[in-house]
């Protein structure tokens, strides 16, 4: 089994599906790995380094994919690269089937197999492989300290002879996986958190993390089975919006995460709402690319309203990708074992299994 990923383009991508740690470890499996040049060079890795490990450093991408069966990436790759796959290779990755659906379809038709991690069931055999979580937790530990950053006062209560300092309050918007971690790291840094979500499940685990929960008056709980968001009706959002249009005018930093699969992210803080906030408040946006849960959330731009800063990048992972890198990496070994039958020493596609019959796009 030859098992290859190839350099993304670093402007928009910086991280990395195949760390040197990993690689060792598909080695002592019994693959063979290469990779492109400089795979790892900007995350201060050596090609020689993997060399060392066994891995064959190859210039040409055409020559990598040649001969590979599986190609695992961040992303879907260029048209180029994919112009270069054949039938019965795999593709390992996070694909954004529902943005690339006509791509994806040329893929299948030159019957290649597709498997992106998004799909991925919530179910307690794949928590290893979860690339959603893995980054989701990273992601939400880094708005908090971003926003922080931007953030003019002091965020913990401090108490001196100089006078008293109060705690910054933070507003967490959407209780998953990115919005607990937000709420854990916002805590730990001292300020008083609250948190609001349209699953009545999330209420527990943000109080067990000290945060309050704003729950919305005579809401019905908004989940789905696979324990995702619906999306809300018109009578919930008028009431979420009048719960949190009074909360705002006391919050000073807000941290956005709120996401329904295959959907525009919900709009849930208006621009009336942003006008009601104290001037010095920051707005830390991570559904932007998904389209901002904000009125005025801009792709990579830091918004100035009266003083309230609204922000959101396409990819707030760039800037800790040596930690994105080493989990994602992880997931997708344990979703490669999952994948590899070893008697037969190739993939296979057996779709009895929930985690392989779920991620492959048909
Ligand atoms: P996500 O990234 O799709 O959405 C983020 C959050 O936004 C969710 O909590 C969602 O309910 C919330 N949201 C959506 N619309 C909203 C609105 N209008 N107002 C307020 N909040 C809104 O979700 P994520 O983080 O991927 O988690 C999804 C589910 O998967 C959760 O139930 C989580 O606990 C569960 N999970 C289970 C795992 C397992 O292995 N059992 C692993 C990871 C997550």
């Amino acid at each position: 089994m030859k098992i290859v990923s190839l350099s993304e383009n670093k402007n928009i991508e910086k991280r990395i599906a195949i760390t040197p740690d990993i690689a060792k470890k598909y080695i002592d499996l019994g693959f063979q790995v290469s990779l492109s040049e400089n795979y790892g060079s900007h995350l201060g890795i050596d090609d020689n380094l993997y060399n060392e490990l066994g891995v064959k450093i190859i210039k040409n991408e055409k020559e990598i994919l040649n001969d590979a069966d599986l190609f695992i990436q961040l992303g879907l790759p260029s048209d180029e690269t994919l112009s270069f796959l054949k039938e019965g290779q795999s593709v390992i990755g996070v694909l954004n089937p529902y943005q690339n659906k006509d791509k994806l379809n040329e893929l299948l038709k030159k019957k290649i197999n597709l498997f992106s991690l998004e799909l991925l069931p919530r179910i307690t055999r794949a928590q290893s492989m979860d690339v959603l979580s893995s980054q989701a937790n990273l992601a939400g530990y880094k708005a908090v300290i971003d926003s922080f950053s931007f953030f003019e006062k002091a965020v913990p209560m401090m108490m001196t002879a100089a006078g008293t300092i109060p705690a910054a309050k933070v507003l967490v918007v959407g209780a998953g996986v990115a919005g607990l971690q937000a709420i854990a790291t916002a805590k730990r840094m001292g300020a008083i958190v609250f948190a609001t979500d349209v699953r009545m499940a999330s209420k527990e685990q943000v109080e067990s993390l000290g945060g309050k929960f704003l729950t919305v008056d005579g809401a019905e709980n908004l989940e789905t089975k696979g324990g995702y968001a619906k999306e809300a009706t018109a009578e919930f959002k008028k009431k979420q919006e009048d719960l949190l249009a009074s909360t705002l005018k006391k919050i000073d930093i807000v941290i956005c995460t709120a996401l329904i699969p295959g959907k525009k992210a919900p709009i849930i803080i208006t621009k009336n709402m942003i006008s009601g906030m104290q001037a010095g408040s920051v707005i830390y946006d991570l559904a932007a690319v998904q389209g901002g849960n904000t009125a005025l959330t801009e792709v990579d731009k830091i918004i100035d309203k009266n003083g309230v800063k609204i922000m959101g990048e396409r990819n707030i992972l760039n800037r800790l990708p040596v930690s994105a890198s080493n989990l994602y990496a992880k997931n997708i070994i344990n979703f490669v074992s999952n994948l590899y039958d070893k008697k037969s020493k190739k993939i296979s596609i057996n779709l009895e299994d929930e985690i392989i019959e779920k991620t492959l796009i048909k």
